[in-house]
Formats: C-alpha cells, structure tokens, sequence
C-alpha cells in the first residue's frame, strides 16, 4: 500500500463543494439548526445595536460562511431584523454591503450563483421598502487581516471558529489517536490542542478589533465542551468514532497505521471558562452575553423529546452524510480519496451502534461580544 502525500491540512481545508448528493450545500442541515438555536441571542444583539442608531450602510461580514445556503439564510435574517426594527421606528433602513469570507479552496461560486434567487426573496418579503444590499466574497483566513481598520459594524460566524489555523506542533504522544483528547490519550496532547486554541482565538479577536469599529458587535457560535475536564464525558464523540472506524480498517490492512498515527484533525471544542479567560485576557471586547445549547447528531430526527433513535442504520447514514461533507477533503488528502466510501460506510454502522444505546448531542457555545 502506498502512503499518500498529501498537502498542508489547511491548504485543503474546505467543505465539499457543489450541488451534489455528497455536498455540504446539501448536507448542512445540522448547522442550520444550529443557526436556528442562535437566532434569539442574534435577535437580541441586533435589537441592542437599534439603540444606538443604525449608520447609512451597515457593513456585515460572515466569517467561514462555506458553501451551502446557511450564510444567505442567516444574512437574510439579520437584514429582516433590522428591516422590522427601522419599520416599528418609522426610519429609513440603511443599505447593507455584505461580505462573505472563507479560505480561497472555498467554493464561493456555488453561493454567487444562488445570489439572483436571494435578492428576489429579500424583495419578496420586504417589498418597496428593501434598501439596496450588496453581496461580495472575501477569500482569506480568518487568522489573518480580512478588512480595512474600523470598516465593520457587524461579524458573524457560526461553527468556523473551532477550526485551529494548524495541528499543534509535537504531538508525538497521539499515536493512534486523530483529537486532543480521547479515553486512551495522553494529557500534554490535550494542553498543546488548549494552547493553540488560546494563541487562535486571542488572534483572531485582535485582527477582528482591528476591522470593527467601536461599538460593534461579534456574535460567534461554535462546538464547545459542557465540561472543563476533557476526559470526564463517558460517551464517545463523532471525531472518536471517526477514528474507531479509521483503526478499524487498519486492522484489517485497507489503511496504514503510520497514516493513523501522523494524522491529527486541526478542531478543538472550549469549555465555557476558556472561552472567557481569552476574552478577558486578550482585551478588545466585552462579553454581553454567553449561551450554550445542544442538538440531536441527526438534525433530521423532529422529535427532541425522545431519548432513543428508534431506525437507527438511517440515522447513521444521515449523520455519516453531514459528516463526509465536512471531512472528506481533509480525509482524502491523507488517506487518500479510495478509502472515503468505505470509512463513512463503517462510521455510519458505528454511529447507528452507538445511537442504539443513547440519542447523542452536539454540544455549541454562542457569544455575543461588543467592542470597546
Ligand atoms: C462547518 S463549516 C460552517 C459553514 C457555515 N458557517 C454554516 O454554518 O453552515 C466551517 C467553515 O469554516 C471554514 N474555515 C475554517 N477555518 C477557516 C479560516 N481560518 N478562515 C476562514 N474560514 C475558515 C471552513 O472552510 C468551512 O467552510
């Protein structure tokens, strides 16, 4: 078996592009929901900023907005907000210029091309009233400069910032492991995962301090911790059961264990707590407000109530669909795109497995954060 080389993990780093049945366009129904969950907090910072006047063009950028229709439908929310709060104040509601970044591999043609159908819808629902909104794409990393100093009034960005910009360097305790933290793996793994968020996130808070104006606000979802110490949770996470299905293919020889072992995935989920220490210590913004929330691993399940999934293989396969559409870039460029078939076709088995015992969550933080 030959080792595949593949290219710097970030250099490939995107969604699956396109249309098509594997796509995150049509697999991206659990961060919507997601999207949904976030709505009040979105609501209540945008009714706050009513107070303070709206300017005449009110700049938005959505940072990791990927490839689907969840940036259009949370822009489309944020424009109806503000709509409704200048039509129950009797004033003229700004123009809004938009802009939409992800990395360059991102395929921003794909949301570019549904853009004539959201402007028709935007005209739709407001009628005479809609001001002019401009939509551009901003190709770059977060983790560096996007925008011009003092040039926004708004960020958004939902389920983006737990991407790391790298793995950690030496992390050569994590054989056999892919994340900073499972039952078998060792704690300094987890303290490099920690520190590299520390160093991202207080990054990405200055550079966004440096493109806000002040007063402006932020208002951030991502996957998070419900706990601080990482190894107390006693069920597995979706990244666990990824590398489950992984090691069990090296068992049965389709995947080298050296690819195992070099591979580590650039994502790491806060606890609360260190998500306000970054905050606190970096400086630039106030935390309004903090929430935390969960949802169903299939987002097309309808019944939160229930504590069992009772066709689990469908579920499986639904939570192996969303999941391909994230990984299999970054999954194929290690392993090599001949495996992707077969490991989300034992992921899927795994998860339905692990759904037959308990109905499992995806845990998020959302914050909602105000320049000084
Ligand atoms: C799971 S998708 C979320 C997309 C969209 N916001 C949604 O909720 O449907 C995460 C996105 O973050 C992007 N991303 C990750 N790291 C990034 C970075 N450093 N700069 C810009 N985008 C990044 C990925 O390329 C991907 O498109």
């Amino acid at each position: 078996m030959k080792e595949h080389k593949g290219k710097d993990k970030m250099d490939v780093l995107h969604m699956n592009a396109g249309n098509g049945e594997t796509s995150y366009a049509k697999n991206s129904i659990l961060q919507k929901k997601v999207m949904l969950k976030a709505q009040p907090l979105l609501e209540d910072t945008l009714n706050d900023m009513y107070n303070e006047d709206f300017p005449k063009c009110f700049k938005i950028a959505d940072l990791g907005c990927s490839s689907g229709p969840n940036t259009l439908f949370v822009i489309s929310e944020i424009i109806n907000t503000i709509h409704g709060l200048c039509q129950q104040n009797n004033s003229k509601p700004p123009e809004f210029q938009v802009y939409l970044n992800d990395l360059p591999d991102n395929d921003f043609n794909t949301i570019f091309k549904s853009l004539p159908v959201f402007y028709e819808k935007l005209k739709k629902s407001r009628g005479e009233e809609l001001s002019p909104c401009f939509v551009s794409g901003s190709p770059g990393s977060f983790y560096d400069r996007l925008f011009p100093t003092s040039s926004l009034h708004f960020v958004h960005s939902s389920y983006s910032v737990h991407w790391l910009s790298k793995v950690p360097e030496r992390l050569d305790n994590n054989k056999g492991n892919i994340i900073y933290m499972t039952k078998t793996s060792n704690f300094h793994v987890f303290e490099a995962y920690l520190k590299q968020f520390q160093n991202d996130f207080s990054t990405f808070l200055r550079l966004r301090s440096e493109e806000i104006i002040p007063g402006g606000r932020m208002v951030l979802t991502f996957r998070g911790r419900s706990t601080a110490d990482p190894t107390s949770k006693d069920s597995p996470t979706l990244n666990e059961i990824l590398q489950e299905s992984l090691l069990n293919m090296v068992a049965e020889g389709l995947i080298e264990e050296a690819q195992v072992d070099s591979f580590n995935l650039p994502i790491y989920a806060p606890y609360k707590d260190e998500v306000k220490a970054i905050i606190h210590k970096e400086a630039s913004f106030t935390l309004d407000r903090l929430d935390t929330f969960e949802v169903d691993w299939d987002s097309r399940d309808k019944d939160d109530d229930k504590h069992y999934i009772f066709d689990k293989q469908t579920s499986g396969e639904n939570v192996a669909r969303w999941s391909r559409a994230i990984w299999e870039p970054i999954l194929a460029n290690h392993f090599g795109e001949t495996v992707i078939d077969e490991l989300f076709a034992r992921f899927a088995k795994h998860v339905a497995e692990h759904l037959s015992a308990e109905k499992a969550k995806i845990f998020s933080i959302v914050i909602s954060l105000r320049k000084k």
